[in-house]
């Protein structure tokens, strides 16, 4: 058996959101956030769920934290709601939603378990919203000054933070398709929103730079596009999904520009940006996260407004409960492409996992072998990376719990902890004892017994 060398220091730990596991979204002060309102609008969320309860974790924090030191992570990646520090997303503090955070901080320190704080992972305050919210320039603003009260309390003892997590989800999503918060369909909004995420996302690192001691860094999403034919039409499609999925938040910060297929693609609605706010947006960061799910083939398709692109369902492949192909082999791939294309930097996988219809608990426990395989071929993948020589220094699953899977609202489950979501017992999935070994020997059994 193939023996794998992860870094001594790689921190093996798992990820959530606030929205999808806290519940009690406005409990001891808090103000509601664009996902208490989007939940509320019929027909948006599967089964009318909302995240009202999710997993409780806002009360269970203590023993979710314990289960974390059960399992051996040497990380959690978790987010701050915004409207629970600041219910109206800027001015008065509420302090007991700041209290949260310093607690759970506290108890994963306590536990050895090292903190990644993501500032926004989505859930804005719904009184940013009804000032614009992503479509108002002063966004950046508002946003450096939520990060610096964040800093400022928590510095001292989070030493990894996360501006923004995925801006291409919460422009595509939220702003040109309408399906996540706050459910607007534009081709006219989805470019500003972008831009002014990626403003408030320099904003944000050079607050960090005024008060920070430690590291901070930006998440995105990369899906690697391959043309389905040989045809030109195809190459030019994908080239375009490359665009705007992938280089379209990577370019600025690295480049300082936006990829040209933008324009392209959104024609009379892509907007001219001043050359000074691509300095703000190029401030350097000290590691990029990549969350990584699926890769697409892409053919060239008029009919897909605006980016005239559409995935194309590979024969014989795997496909998870959300639709996504899994294929291990474009993670190694777009690690490999991130550090050709932007240079050595340190990476991190802040999130990889899959949803997969799990059975109920029997005698204790959740059998999800192809949950189990899924994290194993990623892994190995991951190695694979790693012994290119890609600076890759950690891996964070998706997700801890079943949680709130945003649109889909229970129905997709990603946790290695199922949830049962009418008593709130948790269980751990095979797949949970499969991470924990792995953790235990820093990835050396990966390839199995
Ligand atoms: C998001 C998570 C989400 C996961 C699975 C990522 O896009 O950051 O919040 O639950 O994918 O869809």
């Amino acid at each position: 058996m193939k023996s794998y060398r992860f870094p001594d220091s790689f921190l093996w730990g798992a990820a959530t959101a606030a929205y999808q596991v806290e519940g009690s979204p406005l409990a001891d002060g808090a103000g509601p956030s664009i996902w208490h309102r989007f939940v509320r609008t019929p027909g948006m969320v599967k089964d009318g769920d909302t995240g009202d309860v999710a997993c409780d974790h806002y009360r269970r924090m203590a023993d979710d934290v314990a289960m974390m030191k059960q399992l051996g992570l040497k990380a959690y990646r978790f987010s701050i709601s915004w409207s629970r520090v600041l219910p109206e997303g800027r001015g008065r503090v509420n302090e007991a939603g700041l209290a949260f955070y310093e607690r759970l901080v506290d108890t994963l320190l306590a536990h050895g378990i090292q903190p990644m704080a993501t500032l926004f992972h989505w859930d804005l305050p719904a009184a940013l919203d009804d000032r614009g919210g992503w479509l108002n320039p002063d966004i950046a603003h508002w946003f450096a000054d939520y990060a610096t009260g964040a800093f400022r309390l928590l510095d001292g003892r989070v030493r990894k933070w996360v501006t923004l997590n995925e801006p291409w989800v919460v422009a595509d999503g939220g702003y040109l398709h309408g399906v996540l918060a706050p459910g607007h369909r534009s081709a006219y909004e989805a470019p500003i929103a972008s831009h002014h995420l990626m403003r408030a996302h320099g904003a944000g690192v050079a607050a960090y730079r005024a008060e920070g001691r430690h590291e901070i860094g930006l998440v995105v999403n990369l899906e690697p596009k391959s043309p389905a034919s040989e045809s030109p039409a195809d190459h030019a499609a994908m080239r375009r999904a490359d665009a705007y999925m992938n280089r379209q938040y990577l370019d600025p910060v690295y480049r300082g520009r936006y990829p040209a297929e933008l324009q392209d693609i959104y024609r009379d609605a892509w907007p001219e940006w001043p050359a000074s706010d691509f300095g703000a947006i190029q401030a350097p960061i000290d590691f990029l996260g990549i969350n990584y799910y699926t890769r697409s083939l892409t053919r060239a398709d008029p009919a897909a407004w605006p980016v005239r692109a559409s995935p194309v369902p590979v024969a014989g492949a795997r496909y998870t409960e959300t639709g996504w192909e899994v294929c291990p082999e474009a993670l190694t791939a777009v690690l490999k492409w991130v550090r050709d294309r932007y240079g050595d930097l340190p990476l991190y996988i802040t999130e990889n996992g899959a949803a997969f219809a799990d059975p109920p608990v029997a005698e204790g426990t959740v059998e999800d072998p192809l949950r189990v395989e899924y994290l194993r071929a990623h892994l190995l993948a991951l190695a694979a990376a790693i012994e290119a020589g890609v600076d890759v220094r950690g891996y964070f699953v998706w997700s801890l719990l079943d949680n709130l899977e945003w649109a889909h609202g229970y129905a997709k489950r990603f946790g290695i902890v199922a949830v049962d979501h009418a008593t709130q017992q948790r269980t751990l999935k095979a797949s949970a004892r499969y991470y924990s070994s792995v953790v235990a020997f820093n990835g050396a059994s990966l390839g199995g017994t």
